[in-house]
């Protein structure tokens, strides 16, 4: 395929907490096998980890372990480009023109915003979590995107993305590409282990909450063990709420083995919900061995990884800078090069 003719991909991780198999699942996997047939970028997005609070000791060695895990589970570097958010300056200057052509409403309607609202003191919620949604969609538009590689809870992010750009192509002019969203066909939205009824979050402390791309074999099994079934005993697919626990499992496993939901069910006829969760934990296992691996030999050379962001983010810088000045232009900033121009 030539390069042309590459669907632009842009999709990115915060370096909050320690990543989960529904960060693998829902986003990292479906960019890995797709990878060849687009020209990507994959941010490690630490702009946005600061919205409700981190911890800057740390900060720095999160977005270096989140660019390590996108190599490790198998993003070609050479191919795609890798690189921190907070390297390409362009974002954060886009982020702020956006916000002045984004209504206040738009946001206060995103369900991710009032949910983490809701878990923070009200008095702390910051006017960051609030205008989140608009650098998200900065990170989009800047490099003229066209799919967006991401799990079940980023939809919402992606239908502002569009109004926004939809909205800015209208009032100043067409400069933004329209993104489409891109949902994987299995896992886009894996539910915690400890509460099937809620999605899998690499922010949720509770122990047993989640299996984490970097927990060792027992973790593993201990995690998915202690999983929340209920009190029957078929190994199905099922919509209904009280049996979501034994739905995820198998969710899990389908994303991860392969196979229709019909392939799936037939292996575990006669099983039960113990051999189930043996199944998974051990196809996880199986799964995250070679991606840890990967990870070792990774983070053991230090220049590699620091080779790796600095190049993406030269690339990025490269891509970004045209779609930004476009866009001042037609908001009408004063031009730097005129007064170059007045300096000659
Ligand atoms: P974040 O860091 O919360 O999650 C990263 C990616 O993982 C997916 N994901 C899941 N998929 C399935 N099941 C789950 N339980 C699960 N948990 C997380 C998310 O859908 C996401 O694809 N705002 C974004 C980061 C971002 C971004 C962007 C993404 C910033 N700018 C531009 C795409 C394009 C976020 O907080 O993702």
């Amino acid at each position: 395929m030539t390069e042309q003719k590459r669907k632009r991909v842009f999709s990115g991780i915060q370096p909050s907490g320690d990543l989960t198999i529904g960060n693998y699942i829902g986003a990292i996997r479906q960019w890995v096998q797709h990878q060849h047939e687009f020209n990507a970028l994959y941010c490690v997005v630490d702009l946005h980890a600061i919205t409700a609070g981190h911890d800057p000791a740390s900060l720095a060695a999160k977005t270096r372990e989140v660019a390590a895990i996108y190599i490790a589970c198998g993003i070609d570097p050479a191919q795609s480009i890798i690189f921190a958010q907070s390297h390409v300056t362009a974002h954060a200057e886009l982020g702020w023109l956006l916000t002045c052509v984004t209504p206040i409403g738009w946001l206060q309607r995103m369900t991710q915003f009032k949910d983490k609202a809701a878990k923070q003191d009200a008095a702390n919620v910051s006017n960051g979590l609030l205008s989140y949604p608009v650098l998200m969609a900065a990170d989009i538009l800047l490099y003229h995107t066209e799919a967006v590689p991401v799990g079940d809870d980023q939809k919402q992010h992606l239908e502002l993305t569009r109004d926004i750009a939809q909205r800015f192509n209208h009032m100043y002019g067409e400069i933004f590409t329209i993104p489409e969203v891109m949902l994987p066909l299995e896992g886009a939205r894996v539910m915690g282990l400890d509460n099937p009824l809620t999605k899998m979050s690499k922010s949720e402390k509770t122990q047993y909450h989640a299996v984490h791309l970097l927990d060792n074999p027992d973790q593993i099994r201990k995690s998915v063990m202690r999983a929340v079934t209920d009190s029957g005993s078929l190994v199905t697919f099922s919509n209904d709420p009280e049996r979501a626990g034994v739905n995820n499992l198998l969710t899990i496993y389908q994303a991860l083995v392969g196979g229709t939901q019909a392939d799936v069910e037939a292996y575990f006829v006669g099983k039960s919900y113990g051999d189930l969760k043996k199944a998974v934990a051990e196809v996880v296992a199986e799964t995250l061995k070679p991606i840890q691996a990967r990870y070792a030999e990774i983070t053991a050379d230090e220049t590699y990884l620091n080779e790796i962001l600095a190049s993406g983010a030269d690339r990025a810088r490269e891509l970004a800078a045209p779609t930004l000045q476009s866009v001042y232009q037609n908001m009408g900033f004063l031009p730097v090069k005129q007064l170059q121009q007045v300096k000659l």
